[in-house]
C-alpha cells in the first residue's frame, strides 16, 4: 500500500520507504476494506460511512496509532477519522482495532491537506487532535511544519462551531511557534486563556516517549483551542 498524495511544493513529511511487518502487511488485505477510505472516493459521507450519527474525531498524523487506539476504546461514543501518510503506522492501527473488532474508526492512508480539500464535507468534526507532529528543528525546514496559518485557517471550516483543535508537541519552539500561530488565526478562543498552554485533557494518553521524557525532565506543551460559534 502507499500512501495517496498530490504534488505540491512543501510536504510535512517525507514519503519513507516504510517497511511493513508481515503483520501490518496481512492487515492491509484483512482490514483495509473494513477501515480504509480513498481520495479517489471524493466527497465522503460520514454518517452514512458509520451508520450513526455520533460526536467526531479528527486525528492527523498519528504515527503508529497506539494513543489513537486507546482513544478508540475508551471514546466508543465517538467516531474517530486517522490520516496518516507512513503505511507501517495505518498497517498496525488498523490491525489492532481489527483484533478488538472495533467499529468506530476509518483511516486515510494519504496527505490530510488532500483529504480535506477533496472528501471532508465543512463542520464534519467536534475535535481535530494534531499530536507530536513534525518539528522541523532546522530554521530551514521550518515552512515544513504543519501548523502554520494557512493550514490551521483551512482546519477551521471542518470543525463544527463549538468544536476543538487540540495540539500537543515537546518540543518548545514548536509549542511557541503553535501559540504564536494559533492566537494570531481568527475564529479561535485558547480554552485556557489568552497566550496560556492548557493541562493535558484525560482523553489524551501519555505515550511511551513522553512518559520516557517526562522521567528525563522534558517537556510537553497542550494547546486547546474552541472554534467560536459565530463570525465564520
Ligand atoms: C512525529 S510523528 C508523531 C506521530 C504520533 N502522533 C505520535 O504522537 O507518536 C508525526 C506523524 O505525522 C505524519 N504526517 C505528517 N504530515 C502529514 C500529513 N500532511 N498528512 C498525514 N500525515 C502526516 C507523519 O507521517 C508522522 O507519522
Amino acid at each position: 500500500m502507499k500512501p495517496e498524495y498530490k504534488k505540491k511544493s512543501i510536504r510535512s513529511y517525507v514519503v519513507r520507504a516504510g517497511r511493513m511487518t508481515d503483520s501490518q502487511r496481512a492487515a492491509f488485505e484483512k482490514y483495509w476494506p473494513v477501515y480504509g477510505l480513498s481520495l479517489k472516493d471524493g466527497p465522503v459521507n460520514l454518517d452514512q460511512v458509520f451508520a450513526r450519527v455520533a460526536p467526531r474525531v479528527l486525528e492527523i498524523g498519528f504515527g503508529m496509532g497506539d494513543s489513537l487506539l486507546q482513544m478508540l476504546q475508551q471514546e466508543t461514543d465517538k467516531d474517530f477519522v486517522g490520516i496518516e501518510v507512513h503505511p507501517p503506522g495505518v498497517g498496525r492501527l488498523i490491525n489492532n482495532a481489527g483484533k478488538h473488532e472495533l467499529s468506530n474508526l476509518r483511516v486515510y492512508l494519504a496527505d490530510a491537506i488532500d483529504v480535506m480539500d477533496d472528501c471532508i464535507p465543512v463542520e464534519s468534526f467536534d475535535r481535530v487532535q494534531i499530536y507530536f507532529p513534525d518539528p522541523w528543528h532546522k530554521k530551514k525546514h521550518n515552512k515544513r511544519r504543519l501548523i502554520q496559518a494557512d493550514f490551521v485557517a483551512k482546519l477551521r471550516t471542518y470543525i463544527k462551531p463549538g468544536g476543538i483543535l487540540h495540539l500537543a508537541t515537546d518540543w518548545e519552539p514548536y509549542a511557541e511557534h503553535m501559540l504564536e500561530v494559533m492566537e494570531a488565526v481568527s475564529g479561535f478562543v485558547n480554552e485556557a486563556g489568552v497566550g496560556q498552554y492548557s493541562p493535558r485533557p484525560d482523553y489524551r494518553p501519555v505515550t511511551k516517549f513522553e512518559k520516557r521524557g517526562a522521567r528525563l525532565g522534558h517537556g510537553v506543551w497542550d494547546l486547546l483551542y474552541r472554534k467560536e460559534s459565530s463570525g465564520d
